[in-house]
Formats: structure tokens, C-alpha cells, sequence
């Protein structure tokens, strides 16, 4: 499928997605939601795809929301359109996700890296939540979700400031889960997608959902909610092919159920 602002191609079981508005270093306008949600929600029902890498061009993944389609904006404007409400859409994808960052994440576009199941960065990217700079504050969860990621210090110095944080730092504090040279950065992120698109597809699902949970329970029901999960993909035909695959010393031959 044709998208207006996004680059699609499947790369085997992998699909790889870029933002493609170059003109507005890849700012998220209603477009761009509207395809972003409407690509993940086909890769979500694809039984041929198992992972998505989503990434940007050099300079930038996204600059943040469309400025320019908000300036003229007020509140009830706002607060009737429900405005950013699709992107919980983009953070239902069942199936895994990466995030590869160079240049630009700024407003939006970090909150968006931040909805991926793990972010791996250029040593060019820059994050950040400079929205205050414009008298406004995050606004698809960039308080939360940073503030999750980087603790109440660094989440605070950098909405309150407004300053960007370069990639060794966005490793340092868990931003992101691994910093690469920028002209390796793409070939690391579908290395790594291609090698979750090769794991047994539903312990894919399971593994996601499981460490999803520990940001919304706490860690009593987190642990019973992961020993039910557990004891449900022992269920599987995979899991037996995997442990007799280990047994026998080869690799698995998956069959998805
Ligand atoms: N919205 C709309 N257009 C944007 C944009 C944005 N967020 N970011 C960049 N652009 C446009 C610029 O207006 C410019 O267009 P023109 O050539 O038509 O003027 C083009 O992209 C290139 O940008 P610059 O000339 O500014 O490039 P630069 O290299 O000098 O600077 C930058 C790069 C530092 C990223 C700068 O563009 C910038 O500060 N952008 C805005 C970043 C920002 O504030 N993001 C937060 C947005 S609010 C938000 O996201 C709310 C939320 O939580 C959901």
C-alpha cells in the first residue's frame, strides 16, 4: 500500500517504515498520523510480518508535531478535535517494533521513538521535549513515557529546558538501548529486526506484552500476570520444538501456534 508521507518496504518477515516529509524534517501533521496509524495497523494483521523498523532520514527521524498546523489552534480546537488521540493506535501494535533514530527527535517525533519497543540511535541523534519553548508541554506522552525511560531528573531538565540529549546520554540514562555509527544504523536495526522476525512468533508477542505490563502494574501482579503468560506459551507447539530443538542441538523450525 501507497502512503503520502511514508516510505514502505518489506524486507522479508521485516517491514521497514520512514517518515518521508522532508520539506518539514519529517514533522507529524495529521497526514502523517493518519498513515502512520493506518501502516502499523496493516503490519499489525500481516501473519507475514514479525517485526517493523520505523526510522527518519540523517538530519532528522521528526522534528516534533507540525508547528505550523497547530499555530493557529485553541483550546476548544484542540480539545474538540481530541488532538494526538490516534497515535494510542500506533502503541497498540501487538506485534515488536524499532525505533532507529538519527538527527532530530524532538517533541513528537521523541515521543513517538518512545512508543517503539526500543530505540536504537545514530551517535547523531538528538532527543528532546522542547515544546516549552513554544509555551506549550508534551502532548502524545512525552512526560510519561520520558519520564518513565530517564527517571524525574533528567525527564524534568529536559522539558524544563528544553534542551536537546545527544545519543551517549540517551544511552546512559535508558533512553535508548544502543547507540551505533550513523551509516551502520539502519543495517543494525534490521539486523536486529530480522532477528525477532526469526524467534517464535507468538514468545514474540508474549516477551512484548510481559515487559509492557511492568509499566502498568505493579510488581506483585506483575510477576503473577508473567507467570500466567509463562505457563500459557508452554501451551505452544513452539515451545516444544524449541526446547527439543535445544535438546537435540539445532535450530528451531517454527510453526506460529
Ligand atoms: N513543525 C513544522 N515545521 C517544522 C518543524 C515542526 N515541528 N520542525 C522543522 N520544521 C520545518 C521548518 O519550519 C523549516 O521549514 P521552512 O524551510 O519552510 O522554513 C524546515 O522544517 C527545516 O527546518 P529548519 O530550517 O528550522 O532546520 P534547522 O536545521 O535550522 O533546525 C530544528 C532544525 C532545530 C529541528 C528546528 O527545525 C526546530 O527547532 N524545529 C522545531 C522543533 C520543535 O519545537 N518540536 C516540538 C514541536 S511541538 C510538539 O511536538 C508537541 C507535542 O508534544 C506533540
Amino acid at each position: 500500500m501507497d502512503y503520502e508521507t511514508l516510505l514502505v518496504e518489506q524486507q522479508g518477515a521485516v517491514t521497514l517504515v520512514r517518515f518521508n516529509r522532508p520539506q518539514a524534517l519529517n514533522a507529524l501533521n495529521q497526514q502523517v498520523l493518519d498513515d502512520l496509524i493506518a501502516c502499523f495497523a496493516a503490519y499489525d494483521a500481516d501473519p507475514g510480518q514479525r517485526c517493523l523498523v520505523l526510522t527518519g532520514s540523517e538530519k532528522a527521524f521528526a522534528a516534533g508535531a507540525d508547528i505550523k498546523g497547530m499555530q493557529g489552534k485553541g483550546f476548544s480546537d484542540m480539545y474538540l478535535e481530541n488532538f494526538f488521540q490516534g497515535f494510542e493506535k500506533v502503541t497498540a501494535t501487538r506485534k515488536p517494533w524499532i525505533a532507529a533514530v538519527a538527527g532530530f527527535a524532538l517533541g513528537g517525533g521523541c515521543e513517538v521513538a518512545m512508543m517503539a519497543d526500543f530505540i536504537i540511535a545514530a551517535d547523531t541523534a538528538k532527543f528532546g521535549q522542547p515544546e516549552i519553548k513554544l509555551g506549550v508541554a508534551p502532548g502524545m506522552g512525552g512526560s510519561q513515557r520520558l519520564t518513565r525511560a530517564v527517571g524525574k531528573a533528567k525527564a524534568m531538565d529536559m522539558c524544563l529546558t528544553g534542551r536537546m540529549m545527544g545519543a551517549e546520554e540517551a544511552e546512559r540514562a535508558s533512553l535508548v538501548s544502543r547507540v551505533v555509527p550513523a551509516a551502520d544504523l539502519l543495517d543494525e536495526a534490521l539486523k536486529a529486526a530480522q532477528d525477532i522476525a526469526a524467534m517464535p512468533p507468538v514468545a514474540a508477542l508474549v516477551n512484548k506484552e510481559m515487559v509492557n505490563a511492568a509499566f502498568e502494574t505493579n510488581l506483585a501482579m506483575g510477576i503473577v500476570f508473567e507467570r500466567r503468560l509463562f505457563n500459557g506459551v508452554c501451551a505452544t507447539e513452539d515451545k516444544i520444538e524449541g526446547m527439543t530443538a535445544f535438546v537435540e542441538k539445532r535450530p528451531g523450525n517454527w510453526v506460529g501456534r
